[in-house]
C-alpha cells in the first residue's frame, strides 16, 4: 500500500510532467500535420525545413536561456513560465495566417520546450527521494512518449478534417493549460529553497512530502551539502573544472549517443523510413507510425518499473546492444533489398524500427534526462542541467536535419545511414562502462559528495 506522501508525491510529478507530454507532442506533431499545410500554402523547402526545425532552434535558446533563472527565480516559476509560452505557442500555431506567423508560433513551442526540458526533470529530482527518484523522473519521459503516441493519433483522426492541421496544432492548448493551473498547487523544490536561505519553507515541503522519521536527517544533509558550496563560493564556471569533469561529460555524452543512435529519424520520419522500405500507401506507412508510438510509451513503462531496482548502468548495457544489433539489422536489411525480396525487407526493416524503439525506450530514452538531473552540484544544478539539455536540442537539430538528405543519398538507399547510428550505439557502450557511474538508491547529497572528494578545480575565484 502506498501511503498519502508516495501518492502526494506521485501526483506531482505527473502534473509537472505534463511539461514532457508537450514536449513530445508539439515535437511529434509535425510529422502529422506538415503534408497538410505544404498542400495548403505550396510551402518551399525552407519553410518547411524551418517549420520542422524551429522547434529544435528553440529549445536550444529556450535551454540555455533559462538555466540561471531557474537557479534565480526558482524551479516552479520557471515551469509556469514556460506553460505560458506554451498556451502562446499552441495558439499562434493553430490561427497562423502566414508561413512567418506558423515559423513564429513553433519557435515560441521550442523555447517553451527548451525550458521544460530541464526545469521539469530536475525539479521531480529535487522533490523525490532517493529510492524512488529514478522512477518519478522517468514519469517525464513516459509523458514524453505519451505526447508523441498523441500527437500521431489526432493526426490521423483529423486528417480528413477541415482545416485538420490547425486542430492538430490547436489541441496542444489544452495540456499546455493542465500544466499552467496545476503549477500553481505544486510546492516548490525543497532543496531550492535552502540554496535561498529560505530554510523553514524548505523543512514544510519536506514535511509534506517524505516520510516524518526521515525528514530531519534529509533536511540536515541538503542543509550540510548547501552550506560547504555555498563556503567554498560554488559557481556555474565550476562545472569547467576538473573536479566536475565526469558530470561535465556526462551532460554532452548521454545526449551525443542518445541523438546520434538516429532516435529521431524514427520518430520525426518513420512514415518516410516505412515508405522507403516498400510500404504501398501513406496509411499503412502511418498506421506502422502509431505502432512506434503505442511501442514506445509501453516500453517506457519497463524502465518506469525497472530503473530503480536495477539500476542505470545495466539497463544502459542492454539498451545500447539491443539498439546496435537492430539498427544494424535495418541496415544489413536494406543493403542486401535486392536478395532478400520485398516481403523480408518490410520485415526485418519495420520488425528491427519496433525492436529499436524497444531497446531504446528502456534505456537511452529516460536515461538522458535522468542523469542530467542527477549528477550536478546544487548551486549550479540549473545552469548546468540547461546545459545539459541545451546539448540534447542541438544533436538533435543535426540528426533531424542530415537525415532526410543523407536518407535521399546513397546511404539512404543502402542502409549506410543506419550503420552510422549502429556505430554510434557502440561507442556508447565505451561511454557507459568508462564515464556514467551508478546512483540507483543515492541521495542527491550523495552523489554530490562524490564530487567533493577530489577537491581540485582549475576555476581562479575572486
Ligand atoms: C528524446 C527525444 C525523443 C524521445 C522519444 C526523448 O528522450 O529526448 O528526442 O524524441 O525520447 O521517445
Amino acid at each position: 500500500m502506498m501511503s498519502n506522501k508516495t501518492v502526494l508525491l506521485y501526483t506531482i510529478a505527473a502534473v509537472a510532467a505534463t511539461g514532457g507530454l508537450l514536449f513530445g507532442f508539439d515535437t511529434g506533431v509535425i510529422n502529422v500535420a506538415l503534408p497538410f499545410i505544404k498542400q495548403e500554402w505550396n510551402l518551399s523547402e525552407t519553410a518547411e525545413a524551418w517549420s520542422v526545425s524551429a522547434v529544435l532552434v528553440g529549445g536550444m535558446v529556450g535551454s540555455l536561456l533559462s538555466g540561471r533563472l531557474a537557479d534565480g527565480l526558482g524551479r516552479k516559476r520557471i515551469n509556469i513560465l514556460a506553460a505560458l509560452v506554451f498556451t502562446a505557442g499552441s495558439v499562434l500555431t493553430a490561427v497562423a495566417s502566414s508561413e512567418e506567423i506558423l515559423i513564429a508560433g513553433r519557435l515560441l513551442l521550442g523555447l517553451a520546450i527548451g525550458v521544460v526540458s530541464f526545469s521539469v526533470p530536475l525539479y521531480i529530482a529535487e522533490i523525490a527521494p532517493g529510492e524512488i527518484r529514478g522512477r518519478l523522473v522517468t514519469f517525464f519521459q513516459l509523458a514524453i512518449t505519451i505526447g508523441i503516441l498523441i500527437s500521431y493519433l489526432v493526426g490521423f483522426s483529423f486528417a480528413e478534417a477541415e482545416n485538420g492541421w490547425r486542430l492538430m496544432f490547436g489541441v496542444g492548448f489544452v495540456p499546455a493549460a493542465i500544466l499552467l493551473a496545476g503549477m500553481f498547487f505544486v510546492p516548490e523544490s525543497p532543496r531550492w529553497l535552502v540554496s535561498k536561505g529560505r530554510d523553514e519553507e524548505a523543512r514544510q515541503v519536506l514535511n509534506r512530502l517524505h516520510e516524518t522519521d526521515r525528514v530531519d536527517t534529509e533536511y540536515q544533509q541538503i542543509k550540510r551539502v548547501n552550506d560547504e558550496e555555498k563556503a567554498r563560493k560554488v559557481d556555474w564556471r565550476e562545472l569547467f573544472t576538473k573536479r566536475l569533469r565526469i558530470p561535465f561529460l556526462i551532460g554532452i555524452g548521454i545526449f551525443l549517443i542518445q541523438q546520434f543512435s538516429g532516435i529521431n529519424a524514427v520518430i520525426y520520419y518513420s512514415t518516410k523510413i516505412f515508405n522507403m522500405s516498400g510500404f504501398g500507401s501513406n496509411t499503412t506507412s502511418i498506421m506502422a507510425t502509431v505502432g512506434v508510438g503505442v511501442v514506445n510509451t509501453l516500453s517506457t513503462l519497463v524502465a518506469v518499473r525497472f530503473l530503480d531496482q536495477w539500476g542505470r548502468k545495466p539497463l544502459l548495457f542492454v539498451g545500447l546492444i539491443g539498439t546496435a544489433v537492430s539498427l544494424a539489422t535495418i541496415s544489413f536489411a536494406f543493403f542486401f533489398r535486392e536478395s532478400l525480396g520485398a516481403d523480408l525487407l518490410r520485415i526485418l526493416s519495420v520488425g528491427g524500427v519496433y525492436v529499436y524503439i524497444f531497446f531504446f525506450a528502456i534505456s537511452l530514452g529516460p536515461l538522458g534526462w535522468l542523469l542530467i538531473s542527477e549528477v550536478y552540484p546544487l548551486r549550479i544544478r540549473g545552469f548546468a542541467t540547461s546545459l545539459g539539455s541545451f546539448y540534447h536540442w542541438f544533436f538533435d537539430f543535426w540528426v533531424s536535419f542530415t537525415f532526410p538528405i543523407l536518407a535521399a543519398s546513397s546511404l539512404g538507399t543502402n542502409g549506410g545511414i543506419f550503420m552510422i547510428y549502429t556505430a554510434v550505439c557502440l561507442l556508447g557502450l565505451l561511454f557507459a562502462r568508462y564515464i556514467v557511474f551508478e546512483t540507483k538508491g543515492m541521495s542527491l547529497e550523495d552523489i554530490e559528495r562524490k564530487w567533493q572528494k577530489n577537491p581540485e578545480t582549475s576555476v581562479s575565484r575572486t
